[in-house]
């Protein structure tokens, strides 16, 4: 029998030493080690007999020919910007989520509109009567979609073999099992040395792999930090669970933008491609309200509007409330205390709710200004007239500060049919307004900004 060989993994960055450490030298966490049976064996991977293998040799960069790197259209626009214009051959990308937040519908979906590939799906989560039900539900079909549930990787390759896809998707990696090491999956021995064999695989044969992957309690991606580094492309599906719509967001990408984004709506029939986000952001009522303001964000590369919602009312006991939903209560507070000394709104001894229509998160600082008015609209009672917006953030003076890309934010107010945009003195001196429709306002202190909308 061979002999068991055991060693210590931070959990952290993936370290490895022979002895427990309370420190780890790497990556500096506090108790991260823990024992792992780990055993190497000499097995060669099934795939390397595999005959679409390239021969790998040095190349002149001048001979490197840029069409090799041509994409897969994933037939869906919002991941296909997130990509940076589609799936590379031979790439890896991870996608992270929390669970229930969509990714093997994301998935599934992608696997089904992939019409004439061959793509394997590739589960050790959930049944095949499962998949199939999922797939029922989304109502796409591909003919060349495989579905395979399974975990050890040995095994895996062997039906690679079989199949030859075009595409792989594993759902999810840290289900995976390799023969090369002992340790029970999810360790992160396992999780590292299973990333590594499918980025192996994935270079050699130039097939994309997708990977999802688990996240922890505080959000980041369950496993050593190293997978991050392994693959090609980190992905982040996230949005709140009790909303519909989901964001898409590259965190790492080796071949295109890391801040683009991707909006999803999560229907009855899958998840819906959203074009047009600032059009479903923005409530349209018949009625004013007070306490509502409009924003024009700059989300990833795009534009968009966002309707923000507060609420201000006498505290009913001792300490007010501060409650946001998908905004910094740290910023809520700063705005509040600025609001308070700068302007002197008595604010200190009121309760007082925001949100981000949608359930999206935003931490862009042009929100600020729309903040700020949404909560003087709310404590004066008086709402903010119609086609109104806001771009601008608000310094810890009470100044308005000016914010970046400021042409995109007014042409998408402009495009939305806003007649006014309040903007910062500051963004002022390269606009001219000839060349836009909507009237630029440009003010440089809260209290304008009060008597412009409130007289
Ligand atoms: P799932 O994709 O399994 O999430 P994850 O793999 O990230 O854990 O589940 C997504 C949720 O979406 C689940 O609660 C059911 C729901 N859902 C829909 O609302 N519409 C659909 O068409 C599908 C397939 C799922
Ligand atoms: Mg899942």
């Amino acid at each position: 029998m061979a002999k068991i060989k055991k060693a210590f993994f931070c959990q952290n960055c993936g370290v490895q030493s022979p002895k427990w450490l309370g420190k780890c030298p790497s990556c500096n966490e506090w108790n991260t080690f823990v024992e792992e049976i780990i055993q190497s064996s000499s097995e060669t991977k099934s795939w390397e007999n595999k005959s679409n293998i390239r021969n790998n040799k040095p190349l002149l960069i001048s001979e490197i020919n840029l069409s090799d790197e041509m994409r897969i259209n994933s037939n869906n626009i919002e991941l296909n910007r997130v990509l940076g214009g589609g799936i590379v051959p031979g790439s890896v990308v991870l996608i992270g989520g929390e669970p229930g937040i969509g990714k093997s519908t994301l998935m599934l979906q992608v696997a089904l509109n992939l019409n004439n590939l061959r793509v394997l799906y590739i589960s050790g989560e959930e049944s095949e009567q499962q998949i199939k039900m999922r797939a029922e539900r989304i109502g796409s079909v591909n003919k060349n979609c495989y579905v395979f549930t399974e975990t050890s990787t040995q095994n895996i390759f062997a039906q690679i073999n079989e199949v030859n896809p075009n595409i792989v998707i594993i759902d999810s990696i840290q289900t995976l099992t390799t023969s090369v090491i002992e340790s029970s999956a999810g360790s992160v021995s396992q999780i590292r040395e299973c990333t590594s064999e499918m980025q192996r695989f994935a270079k050699q044969t130039d097939t994309p792999v997708f990977l999802i992957g688990h996240i922890t309690k505080d959000g980041s991606l369950a496993g050593p930090k190293v997978l991050e580094h392994m693959v090609d492309t980190v992905l982040q599906f996230e949005g709140e669970r009790n909303y519909n719509y989901r964001i898409l967001r590259a965190s790492k990408n080796r071949f295109g933008s890391s801040s683009e984004l991707g909006i999803f709506e999560m229907q009855n029939n899958g998840l819906r491609e959203v074009s047009n986000p600032s059009e479903i952001l923005i409530s349209h009522k018949d009625e004013q309200f007070s306490g509502v303001s409009i924003s024009a964000t700059i989300e990833g590369m795009r534009p968009i509007l966002i309707e923000t919602q507060a609420l201000v009312s006498t505290a009913a006991y001792g300490t007010p409330q501060r409650s946001t939903t998908g905004f910094d209560t740290r910023r809520l507070n700063m705005l509040l205390a600025v609001l308070e000394k700068r302007c002197g709104f008595k604010l200190g001894a009121k309760d007082v709710f925001l949100n981000i229509t949608g359930g999206i998160k935003v931490d862009d600082p042009a929100l600020d200004l729309g903040v700020v008015c949404a909560i003087l609209s709310s404590s004066e009672d008086l709402p903010i007239a119609e086609k109104i917006c806001f771009a601008a953030e608000v310094g810890l003076s009470g100044e308005i500060r000016p914010v970046n890309r400021i042409e995109q934010r007014i042409s998408e107010a402009e495009k939305l049919g806003f007649e006014k945009i309040i903007v910062s003195k500051y963004n002022g001196k390269g606009l001219t307004q000839k060349n836009f429709n909507i009237e630029v306002i440009l003010v440089n202190k809260i209290e304008e900004v009060f008597s412009l909308l409130f007289g």
